[in-house]
């Protein structure tokens, strides 16, 4: 005999490898809470519809409180024979308060069951990663803050182009996970949309209200086409793929804070607390963590790719293919989030090696090259011109083992007689910084604005 919700049209049981192969319990498990919470929307809204009465409306929210109990207790017994959570709860349902429960499923398929499912999930777990961005944002700002004199080489090529504010760099970083959040807040449009009523791919002729269902359910809106409704993952690859944006930030942050620690760079001390050590080389302080969120860049990508794939040759409308979107939707969750946690609390223990990062922006000399070819043109040389002077200037100073800033005002004027004496604060590193003030540039006073207004828009300030 089969327990099968759909064992009606069934002569033989299903077979058991059948049932391992189709079941997606061990992993959809975690819907439980939204699939219990969708039911009891959909329930109440059964009720006022007249579909059932408010009696059987009565047992079926006590039944799923009970239920919603034992998974929170971990008593209740998940079936894998059941396939999904979907039917899990509906025969533990029915087991519990019978014929009442047999009618939750009036209206509803698990098309448009499991479509709803995901949204709420993704819904709730989308506005917690934008949390754990502003987190992250933050530890940003007060590093920026702590550190807002200190200079340091800016690079291009990983070569040393030009020095900047270590703040300037910082906030970099701070406008980047700003986009993520921005992505996060967008995706979030278009995955808060209620579906339930789409049914199986047609819509229900039974008279149904699905603008209540939304209400209950803080959606502001509902799907427009049934066919799209139990189709669609577009939300579910829009979300992978902005987490996959967030992740390749946290990468390429971790980068530096890998190059940084080094004993070459020792830009930064990354506290003992949030390192690891060798089982074999005592001397070891490894940066783990970065490492660690730079090679799980790999899955997060690699998700984003499978769900692109799985919904690449899918025709309207729902195909159980689509039974494979949860496990990258929430590996991706799990992992951004992981990531996203550990780097603000890593780097709100980070030290900046305020010696180092000065003397580095100073060394060798040549970084303020720009500068002069800049001064040249206030002086009325083609910045083209200007440009071939310094260089050759920077090759004396190569042959001579000189720094630019070390030349007399007659070897430079050797160069280019419109250099005057005046030149010298300019090749400074904190007169090169401090002449940066375009908008968005790295002056002082350019990267305090910067600063003030990200504080503002934290609420910090
Ligand atoms: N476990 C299924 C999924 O995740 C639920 C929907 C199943 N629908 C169906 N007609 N078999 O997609």
């Amino acid at each position: 005999m089969s327990e099968k919700p759909w064992g009606g049209r069934f002569a033989s049981v299903t077979a058991a490898a059948v049932e391992a192969f189709t079941a997606s319990i061990h992993f959809d498990a975690r819907l439980a809470r939204y699939d219990i919470l969708g039911s009891r929307a959909h329930a109440a809204m059964l009720a006022r519809q007249g579909l059932i009465s408010e009696e059987e409306c009565h047992l079926i929210l006590e039944g799923l409180d009970a239920i919603a109990l034992e998974i929170e207790n971990n008593t209740f017994v998940f079936r894998p024979a059941l396939e999904d959570i979907h039917m899990n709860i509906e025969k533990a349902l029915v087991e519990k308060i019978g014929a009442a429960g047999e009618k939750l499923h009036t209206a509803r398929s698990r098309n448009d069951q499991v479509a709803l499912d995901i949204r709420l999930y993704l819904r709730a777990e989308t506005i917690r990663i934008i949390d754990l961005l502003k987190d992250l944002r933050t530890a940003f700002v007060h590093l920026a803050r702590r550190y807002d004199n200190t200079v340091m080489p800016g690079y291009t090529h990983l070569q040393r182009a030009q020095p900047v504010l270590l703040a300037h760099h910082l906030l970099a970083y701070y406008e980047m996970f700003g986009r993520d959040s921005g992505r996060m807040t967008d995706c979030l449009k278009r995955l808060n949309v209620m579906p339930l009523g789409a049914a199986a791919l047609a819509g229900t002729g039974l008279p149904v209200d699905r603008e209540f269902v939304a209400r209950e359910l803080n959606f502001p809106k509902i799907t427009a086409n049934s066919m799209d409704t139990v189709g669609d993952r577009d939300f579910a690859m829009e979300f992978c793929a902005a987490a996959a944006i967030i992740q390749i930030h946290l990468s390429r942050l971790s980068e530096e804070l890998v190059l940084w620690s080094t004993e070459e760079f020792s830009f930064i001390t990354l506290a003992d607390g949030y390192c690891t050590g060798s089982s074999i080389m005592p001397q070891k302080k490894n940066p783990d963590i970065p490492e660690l969120v730079r090679g799980k860049s790999g899955r997060v990508i690699g998700n984003l790719m499978s769900l692109l794939t799985l919904l690449k040759g899918l025709p309207l409308t729902y195909n159980r293919d689509l039974q494979e979107d949860k496990e990258p939707l929430f590996d991706t969750v799990d992992t951004v989030s992981q990531c996203l946690a550990i780097t603000a609390e890593m780097l709100s223990h980070t030290i900046f090696n305020t010696d180092r990062l000065t003397a580095a922006a100073g060394a060798g000399g040549h970084m303020t090259a720009t500068d002069l070819a800049d001064f040249l043109v206030t002086r009325g040389v083609p910045f083209r011109k200007a440009h071939a002077v310094v260089g050759k200037t920077v090759a004396y100073c190569l042959e001579q083992n000189k720094a630019l800033t070390e030349l007399s005002l007659t070897e430079l004027q050797r160069f280019a007689v419109e250099i005057t004496e005046d030149v010298f604060p300019l090749l400074t590193v904190a007169g090169s910084v401090a002449s940066r003030r375009s908008v968005g540039g790295t002056s002082p006073d350019r990267v305090h604005e910067a600063l003030n207004l990200a504080e503002q828009e934290l609420g910090i300030r």
